[in-house]
């Protein structure tokens, strides 16, 4: 395969509304970051309702006909089998912090099929996408998974908001070092972690119920890198399952049965 794919519309559309977006989360990195709480807590900036709106703008004016789920306005759109999951910006800590590991996270589903994936990081213009079956790209260039195993791995876990989930979360944090050499962070920014996944750099990243908008872009790029996404259990994963484990392919077995254990002593279904 080429280095260079051909692109469809639909990922020319989603690359473009990434790069846009991005340039909106530089303008307000390079001012005052706004902050402000959102209901569960969770920290919400003027750039991630900005952000979205160009995402929306980009992507309805070349698709009218498609639905949009962004995190910061919902479903919006025509009813449609085509649905875009849209994170305007994932790693809100991070930015609000001014550390540079944060993304605009763009996916588009056709019947719980990912079709296009893209991440895009503007603080280290890092631009990741894929489309099915033609293979995963940063800056244009082919990647691949890593082909290390466990020995000096580097594993993400990215988790969710619901109390067994957190639980799991520790447990895994505390625990899953399979190995002295293995490392386990949390980087708070899910989508980047899978994209990471996907270029190589950490060999796998364990998902704790998130929502679609945060994972559909980062799990195509890991499948198209090569990689495996499987359920917790090591059963198929289907999208928009939200608790999975996606990995260079490699210890993926070993992960899943050291996930096992720990969901097993703490009875998480
Ligand atoms: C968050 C990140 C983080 C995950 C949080 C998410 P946001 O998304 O993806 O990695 O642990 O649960 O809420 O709020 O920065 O878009
Ligand atoms: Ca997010
Ligand atoms: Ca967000």
């Amino acid at each position: 395969m080429p280095d260079n794919l051909v692109k469809s519309k639909e990922l020319k559309v989603a690359l473009e509304a990434a790069l846009e977006a991005g340039k909106i989360l530089e303008r307000h990195l390079e001012t005052d970051i706004i902050k402000s709480m959102k209901h569960d807590k969770s920290i919400s900036v003027l750039a991630d309702g900005e952000s979205e709106e160009m995402i929306k703008k980009i992507i309805f004016e070349a698709f009218p006909e498609h639905s949009i789920l962004g995190e910061e306005t919902g479903m919006t759109g025509q009813e449609s089998d085509y649905v875009w999951h849209v994170d305007p910006l994932d790693g809100t800590r991070n930015f609000a912090h001014g550390v540079p590991f944060f993304c605009v996270a763009i996916a588009l589903e056709y019947k719980g099929e990912l079709r296009v994936g893209v991440v895009y990081n503007p603080a280290t213009r890092s631009l990741f996408y894929a489309e099915k079956n033609k293979g995963t790209y940063l800056n244009d260039k082919r990647i691949f998974v890593s082909k290390d195993g466990e020995v000096h791995s580097m594993i993400t876990v990215s988790r969710g908001k619901k109390p067994s989930d957190e639980k799991l979360f520790r447990e895994l944090m505390h625990d899953l070092p399979i190995h002295n050499s293995v490392s386990i962070r949390d980087f708070g920014c899910a989508a980047l972690d899978l994209a990471y996944v996907a270029q190589g750099a950490l060999e796998a990243d364990v998902q704790l119920g998130l929502n679609s908008y945060d994972f559909a872009a980062g799990a195509l790029l890991v499948l198209e890198a090569g990689g495996k996404v499987t359920a917790l259990d090591g059963s198929p994963w289907k999208f928009p399952d939200n608790h999975f484990i996606a990995s260079n392919g490699i210890f993926h077995d070993v992960l899943v049965a050291e996930v096992k254990k720990q969901k097993e002593k703490l009875n998480h279904e």
